[in-house]
């Protein structure tokens, strides 16, 4: 089964409810090592521990969520080996995967956005890496 880990601050437990329910209803498995509740945490751990669990292997993708997206894909991308993309729109999902391979996504539980976040989600699963001149890049980040 498709393995995908999800994990998120106070900011967002309402969205990761969401996005975990799409994801499951898309047939991932979805390992949740987020908050449940508002009770306040502090994003740079919580990007850590799902970076650390993402390196043990067997994760398609990440998810990591926090009131903007922004705090937690900085965190996230601070680590060796993560492109965590920070996502507002559909294009830039897709984008994000055809030339970047980023392999994990971020997004803001207190963004409004103009597309469902399904559809954003989503266009980043469907989207399938180019390689090529894309792979030339992508190696200089490591
Ligand atoms: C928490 O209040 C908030 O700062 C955090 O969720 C996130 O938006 C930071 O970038």
């Amino acid at each position: 089964m498709k393995q995908v880990l999800i994990s998120n601050d106070h900011g967002a437990t309402v969205l990761k409810r969401r996005i975990k329910t799409h994801l499951e209803a898309r047939g991932y498995q979805v390992k949740d090592l987020g908050v449940q509740d508002e009770s306040s945490v502090d994003y740079p751990d919580v990007a850590d521990q799902a970076v650390a669990e993402f390196k043990k292997g067997g994760y398609d993708f990440g998810v990591l969520l926090c009131g903007t997206g922004i705090g937690i894909s900085i965190a996230a991308n601070r680590h060796g080996g993560i492109r965590c993309a920070l996502l507002y729109d559909s294009f830039g999902a897709k984008m994000s995967k055809e030339h970047n391979d980023a392999n994990f996504i971020a997004l803001g539980g207190r963004v409004h956005y103009h597309e469902a976040v399904e559809d954003i989600v989503d266009a980043y699963i469907d989207a399938e890496f180019e390689g090529g001149r894309h792979e030339r890049r992508v190696d200089k980040l490591k």
